[in-house]
């Protein structure tokens, strides 16, 4: 049994530009969030206000934030990791904001520079002021099918990361794969042991497909009751330097297999292959995405 409608946030220009070598103008990077604005997505993330050392690729999230077009029916979010983050993001107007940490130590440690214990304080004040401002809060929680550094993880530290984001008050629970090695046997039977312990109808999940297994993870969740899945579309982010996360699970591959099981996206199929025809040539590589692929070899 699977569900008859799936919501997708598209990820692309966060977590896909985020991992792409190629330095993609601010000015390209408006035009393609504005052609993802035609496809019916509902839900765009844009950038990550986060410290431009790190992230590079982001850099100009707040002329991004503020150039685009925006549609009164789309969410459109960005990645904040502390206050400072915070502010700027409250400051260009975006919908929502998403939190984020690991269910693992040391990737936790690598990518926002603190233990999982320091980390809670810092997202619980960011949460609360966010929500004071009006926004949406989403929370990702990495590493949940493995870790760079540490290898396997347990499920219930993911479960345990996962409630003290829902009582800090976080909207939506993003479970995320970030390695891309989960496989269906493991990701079958974390959410057989996730219910009743996180609420299925706030959950995502966000498989990276670096290893091939992104879609049969999406088959098998969508029988145990997920329905809102993140993609990047194209499946940018595949950077073969970018050690740890690359390649998200393709959004138009995600769309098609969904329609051709008869399940509803809102999505459509010709404006996602324009929008991501428009990015393939400004980042000047082919996109990984069967679908474009199949668009290239026309
Ligand atoms: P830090 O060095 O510990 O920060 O970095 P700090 O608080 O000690 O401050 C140091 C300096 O950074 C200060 O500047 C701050 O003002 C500045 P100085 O006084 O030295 O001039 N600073 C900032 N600047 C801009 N924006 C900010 C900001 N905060 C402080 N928000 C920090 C801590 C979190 C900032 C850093 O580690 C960082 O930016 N990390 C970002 C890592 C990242 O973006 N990773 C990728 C996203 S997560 C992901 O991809 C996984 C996901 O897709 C799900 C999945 O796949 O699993 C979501
Ligand atoms: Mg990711």
């Amino acid at each position: 049994h699977v569900p008859e409608q799936v919501t997708i946030r598209e990820v692309g220009p966060r977590d896909g530009l985020q991992n792409e070598p190629a330095e993609v103008p601010t000015e390209d990077k408006i035009a393609w969030i504005d052609s993802l604005s035609e496809t019916g997505l509902g839900y765009i993330e844009i950038s990550s206000f986060v410290h431009p050392k790190w992230i590079p690729q982001l850099k100009d999230a707040r002329e991004v934030a503020k150039a685009i077009k925006r549609h009164p029916d789309i969410t459109y979010a960005a990645l904040v990791p502390n206050k400072k983050g915070l502010e700027a993001a409250i400051e260009t107007g975006v919908d929502e904001v998403s939190v984020f940490m690991s269910a693992s130590e040391t990737h936790n440690r690598k990518n926002i520079n603190k233990s999982i214990e320091e980390t809670y304080p810092v997202l619980e004040e960011v949460v609360k002021e966010a929500k004071q401002a009006g926004k949406t809060v989403r929370g990702y929680v990495s590493t949940v099918f493995g870790c760079p550094y540490e290898g396997d993880v347990e499920p219930d530290k993911v479960f345990q990361v996962g409630n003290r984001l829902f009582e800090m008050g976080i909207d939506e629970l993003s479970l995320g794969d970030t390695i891309g090695v989960a496989d269906p046997k493991q990701v079958d039977s974390f959410l057989a042991n996730m219910d009743g312990r996180i609420p299925f109808s706030k959950a995502a999940m966000h498989f990276h497909n670096t290893s091939g297994m992104a879609l049969a993870n999406v088959l098998v969740s969508l029988e145990r009751g997920v329905t809102i899945f993140d993609g990047a579309l194209g499946g940018l982010g595949g950077c073969p330097y970018a050690d740890g996360a690359s390649g998200n699970l393709a959004t138009d591959d995600l769309v098609h297999m969904l329609e051709r099981m008869g399940i509803d996206t809102g999505i459509h199929k010709g404006k996602l292959t324009d929008a991501a025809a428009f990015i393939q040539e400004k980042i000047g590589i082919e996109l990984p995405s069967h679908q474009m692929q199949m668009f290239n070899r026309k």
